[in-house]
This record gives C-alpha cells, sequence and structure tokens, in this order.
C-alpha cells in the first residue's frame, strides 16, 4: 500500500536537509520498492510571502491526511518583524495543535565518533541514550490568556498562562512509561512543584498512572531546575525523561547539546491512535532550526534530518530494519571521519551537506542490500 508523506522543508537550511531525504526516499522506492507518494507544501516565512500565513488551509489539510509529514526548520530573519499571529513559527505550532501531537520524542544519543565535539568531557557522554518525552500541545505554548494588556498607567502586563488538565498529563506519561518498558525501564519526571500548581498536578498524576499501570517501571521525580543542572553533570543516568512543553524545550536544547551539535538531534511528534487503524498522526523535524546564516550555502549538517526521517520509518511505518539500518549508515559515515563543518575535528574529512547525504545513502544501501 502507498505511503504517503507531506514533505514541508520551510525555510533556511530546512529545504537543503530535506533535499537529502528524497534522496533516500527515491532509493527506497526504486531500490526497495517501498512505494513513498510524496507531496509538498509551503510552511514558515516561504508560505507567509506566498500566502499570507504560516501554513495554507490547503496545506494544513494535506498534512492531516498524511500517513506522516516531514518538516525542515521554519523562521530567519526575513520575518523578524511580521504580525506575531503569523510569524514562521505559528506554522508548526499550528500543526502541532490541529494534528494533536502531543508527544513529542527527542532522543539524544552520541554517536562514539562524535563524544570528543560535545561541550562536556567525551568520558560523560560517550555511548550516551536517553530519550526526552517533550509535552507538545498543552502548557504556557497554548494555554489562555495569552495576550498583552495595556494598564493604563503608562504600564504593559504580558501573560501566559500555563494549563494541564489530567487527560493531558495521563497520555504522555502512558507514552512514556511505554518506551521505556523498550529501553532501560526507567522514567524521570520534571516539573517545578515547588512554585507551580500545574507542577503539583503533574507530579500527582504521573505518580498516580505510574502506581496503577506501570509500577514495573522505575520512575524518579526531579525538578526541572535540578534536572537541567543533571543533565549536564552526569547525563547517562536518564533513560527517559517525560517533562512539559516548556522544560522539554529548554532541556532538548541542552540534550541535544551533550551530543556534540544541534546538528545531530532528530524528532518525531505523535499522535493518539486512531480507535479503528491504530496509525497515529505524526511529524518528524530536526531539533535545530532554520540556520539563516549557512542558509543555501551547501554547508549544512542535514543528519538530524535522515534521523528524523529514520524515526519516520520507525515509528509511522514500523520499518524497523530499514530504521536501524539507516541509523547505522550514520554512524558508519561518522566512522569513517566524514564530517560537516559543525562537527569537523582533527584528522576528518570535511563534507558539504550533499556529499554527507550521498555517503550516508551509499552506507545505507549496502546495509539493506
Ligand atoms: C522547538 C522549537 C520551537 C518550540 C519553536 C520554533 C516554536 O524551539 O521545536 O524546540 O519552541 O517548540
Ligand atoms: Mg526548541
Amino acid at each position: 500500500m502507498a505511503k504517503h508523506l507531506f514533505l514541508l522543508p520551510g525555510d533556511g537550511i530546512g529545504p537543503e536537509a530535506i533535499g537529502e531525504v528524497r534522496k533516500i526516499i527515491a532509493h527506497m522506492n526504486d531500490a526497495m520498492s517501498a512505494d513513498f507518494v510524496t507531496d509538498e507544501g509551503l510552511v514558515g516565512g516561504c508560505a507567509y510571502d506566498a500566502h499570507g500565513a504560516a501554513i495554507s488551509d490547503a496545506d494544513m489539510e494535506k498534512a492531516m491526511a498524511a500517513d506522516a509529514v516531514l518538516f525542515g526548520a521554519v523562521g530567519g530573519p526575513k520575518w523578524d518583524s511580521v504580525p506575531y499571529e503569523v510569524r514562521p513559527e505559528a506554522g508548526l505550532l499550528r500543526l502541532r495543535k490541529d494534528m494533536e501531537l502531543f508527544a513529542n520524542l527527542r532522543p539524544a544519543i552520541c554517536y562514539p565518533a562524535l563524544a570528543a565535539a560535545s561541550s562536556l568531557k567525551p568520558e560523560l557522554v560517550d555511548g550516551l541514550d536517553i530519550l526526552i518525552i517533550r509535552e507538545l500541545t498543552g502548557g504556557v505554548y497554548f494555554g489562555e490568556p495569552k495576550e498583552i494588556i495595556d494598564l493604563g498607567n503608562g504600564q504593559k502586563r504580558g501573560i501566559d498562562t500555563q494549563i494541564y488538565d489530567t487527560y493531558e498529563i495521563e497520555r504522555i506519561a502512558g507514552v512514556a512509561f511505554e518506551l521505556a518498558r523498550t529501553r532501560k525501564n526507567a522514567v524521570c519526571s520534571m516539573e517545578k512543584r515547588n512554585v507551580m500548581k500545574s507542577g503539583v498536578l503533574w507530579n500527582q498524576v504521573v505518580t498516580e498512572i505510574h502506581k496503577a499501570k506501570y509500577s514495573d517501571v522505575k520512575l524518579d521525580h526531579m525538578l526541572a531546575d535540578a534536572g537541567g543542572m543533571q543533565l549536564v553533570r552526569a547525563p547517562k543516568q536518564f533513560d527517559v525523561i517525560v517533562t512539559d512543553n516548556l522544560f522539554g524545550d529548554m532541556l532538548s536544547d541542552v540534550a541535544a547539546m551533550l551530543t556534540g551539535s544541534l546538528g545531530m538531534l532528530p524528532s518525531a511528534s505523535l499522535g493518539a491512535p486512531d480507535g479503528k487503524t491504530g496509525k497515529r498522526k505524526a511529524l518528524y523535524e530536526p531539533v535545530h532550526g532554520s540556520a539563516p546564516d549557512i542558509a543555501g550555502k551547501g554547508i549544512a549538517n542535514p543528519i538530524a534530518m535522515i534521523a528524523s526521517f529514520a524515526m519516520c520509518l520507525r515509528y509511522s511505518f514500523n520499518m524497523i530494519t530499514e530504521a536501524d539500518n539507516l541509523e547505522k549508515a550514520i554512524a558508519n559515515v561518522l566512522d569513517q571521519g566524514i564530517r560537516t563543518g559543525d562537527i569537523m575535528a582533527d584528522g576528518c574529512r570535511q563534507v558539504g551537506t550533499g556529499d554527507m547525504g550521498d555517503a550516508i545513502l551509499k552506507e545505507f544501501a549496502g546495509l539493506s542490500a
């Protein structure tokens, strides 16, 4: 059966990164009879330029109908002064909200070849394999009221609202516990229950659902600030971390940097399984942004985007062997000393986006043959 992929390359280095995934898709169709059908749309600044919106309704419909969405990156200085409602990021946030992609999986894996590129000592990160599960459709990102009001006395007030309902915490905790069972079976939940009511509820609900359904999994709780500190002190103590939307945004950037480069980290954003088909809506995107400073130069690191496609194979299409092979291909290429500029090291060979993509594809083809 045809597998429908909707590509949203977006802005900055997004199109270059997606271009390398397109090569892999073409190879899988030609040589591995994978039957991917792709369509493509606009998101972010380029969508604003074309339609005056960060994503058009027509593209939103295509995203909703696809088996999976592959997303590049959005934003850039060109759109710094567009109205808030139509800023490039609004396209991504609408996709997450309308597709109900509440579970954001952000693995932070340190490839052995890159341990020296980390800002931490190599022994702290060598072999690192943690999974951050970030709640993605709630919390302060979407809570109302969200506004700036004029107090009439020469002062203004900026308001964002952090809200979590029981069901939102239950379902994200469920994803964390279930994935932990496929790994080292340990979950660390992070919130700020010492200052936030939403943190108190988060802690209670995670504790209750653990007791009721997942008591075989080891559960710890950590205040999110202490969690950030532990992530840079001794990151290998963690297996799965589950946290809210804002803490997850920050902690996953920290975790990304442990792995040597922001250009390495993929992510998957998943919805709930459909009652009838069991299929989840899904969007896959690199954690790095649009990197406008290097866009269009052919030097961006496509690994996070390619690794995001590997997650797509794994989570949307259950193509586990193919996903394993693609991840192995990335590791092999790094072992061979092939590097983009952001992860360049002494004695390695520096290549551009296209050559990195080709090297990974060649390895992948070899592993799949
Ligand atoms: C991320 C990004 C986004 C977020 C931005 C681009 C809206 O930082 O995916 O981590 O804050 O969620
Ligand atoms: Mg972020």
